[in-house]
């Protein structure tokens, strides 16, 4: 470890009085990454009460655009409208077709297929072609249902949780990395889905430590030092972070360890060769550096099966100018990202034998015990709650 002198060092503490080393850093139980009950209280109690950070206004930018996403056995659909983005849940107040099955587009009406149904840019029914109906039945009443949506930082949130938890509470100090990546601002120029068979929290903990760059990453590991790196204690109920130096001599996390991009203009000079990464739980990951950001979610199908989507954002300045490439930035990732599936699928591979025993984790890994906590202390709730 070494010390990194930043504008992030008020928040950031490295010893050995964490609690992390009281519990003894061991890891969970085969049911804890593979059981069926533990799924089943992880997508009630987790995915369906907590605030759900879901996408990145850039991405919607014009009245009508939409975008999509799975979540767990439902769907739902963003949408551009006339007092900005919205969520509602993707299906069709008629029988309950799939509303919309592209990732995201732009259409100022959206038709379900089945029997002819339109909704408008703001969920409402528009018309119900020839659908007859006696004098009871009202447009207004059957319009898309919605859910809730928050906006911070140019991140779309939403929630299930008729009753939710406070989202400024839960971010905590996130506020002072988003501002200083100007979050809002940035762009985001590239999205990739990639399907894992593997329990998500196995994702979760792969994207949130570097012991494995110098075995699975050749290029990541060229220009990343895995041994400047530590860990953050963050404010913020829902925050968990840590960080890492970039090797003398690179500035960029890319193919060629180089940019031509200018350093983004708030990051102070002294933090340019910085990564911050820090995660938003239970499954958002922000690689934040001064070249471009990095927003990569696991989102859970099953207990052995998820969805990582990957972002990658980068400062209006310069997706303005005519050289702009991200090419090296991609090409980097997109192989690290299947290097890593790899590792995800084969550790579930390992331990869904029922004889599988946890093992010790290491202060490198200490995000990893943060994530199983956060989750166990999500999950133990009352019976009256799942
Ligand atoms: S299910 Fe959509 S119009 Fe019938
Ligand atoms: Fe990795």
């Amino acid at each position: 470890m070494t010390d990194a002198s930043s504008m992030f060092d008020l928040i950031s503490e490295q010893n050995e009085e964490r609690e992390y080393f009281d519990t003894g850093g061991i890891g969970q139980s085969h049911e804890f990454y593979t059981g069926e009950e533990q799924f089943r209280r992880e997508m009630q109690l987790v995915y369906g009460q907590r605030w759900l950070p879901v996408d990145h206004v850039s991405r919607l930018p014009d009245p009508g655009c939409f975008t999509t996403l799975n979540i767990g056995s439902g769907s739902i659909l963003l949408l551009h409208g006339d007092e900005g983005i919205r969520a509602y849940h993707n299906y069709c107040r008629h029988r309950g077709y799939k509303l919309v099955e592209e990732a995201a587009g732009k259409r100022q009406s959206l038709v379900c297929i089945y029997h002819c149904w339109v909704y408008n840019r703001n969920g409402g029914l528009k018309t119900f072609n020839g659908t007859y109906f006696d004098h009871f039945f009202t447009k207004e009443e059957n319009g898309l249902v919605p859910v809730r949506t928050a906006i911070r930082h140019g991140v779309v949130f939403v929630c299930f949780a008729e009753d939710p938890p406070d989202l400024d509470q839960a971010l905590g100090e996130f506020d002072r990395f988003a501002e200083a990546y100007e979050l809002a601002e940035l762009k985001c120029m590239q999205y990739k889905d990639y399907p894992v068979a593997s329990n998500w929290k196995l994702v979760a903990h792969n994207v949130n430590e570097s012991l494995h760059f110098p075995t699975a990453h050749k290029d990541l590991h060229k220009v990343t030092d895995f041994d400047a790196a530590g860990t953050y204690d963050l404010r913020g109920e829902d925050l968990v972070g840590a960080w890492q130096m970039l090797r003398e001599g690179y500035e960029s996390i890319s193919t060629t360890g180089h940019s031509d991009r200018s350093p983004m203009p708030l990051v102070p000079l002294e933090d340019r060769r910085k990564v911050n990464w820090i995660t938003i739980l239970p499954n958002l990951l922000f690689g934040l550096t001064s070249d471009y950001v990095m927003m990569q979610w696991v989102w859970p199908e099953s207990p052995g099966s998820c969805v990582v989507r990957h972002f990658w954002l980068f400062h209006p300045d310069e997706t303005a100018k005519e050289s702009f490439s991200h090419e090296p930035v991609f090409a980097l990732w997109d192989k690290a990202n299947y290097e890593d599936w790899e590792l995800c699928e084969r550790t579930h591979r390992g331990l869904s034998n029922p004889m599988w025993r946890p093992g010790q984790l290491s202060l490198d890994e200490e995000v990893v015990a943060q994530i199983d906590a956060w989750v166990l202390n999500h999950t133990r709730g009352t019976e009256s709650e799942v």
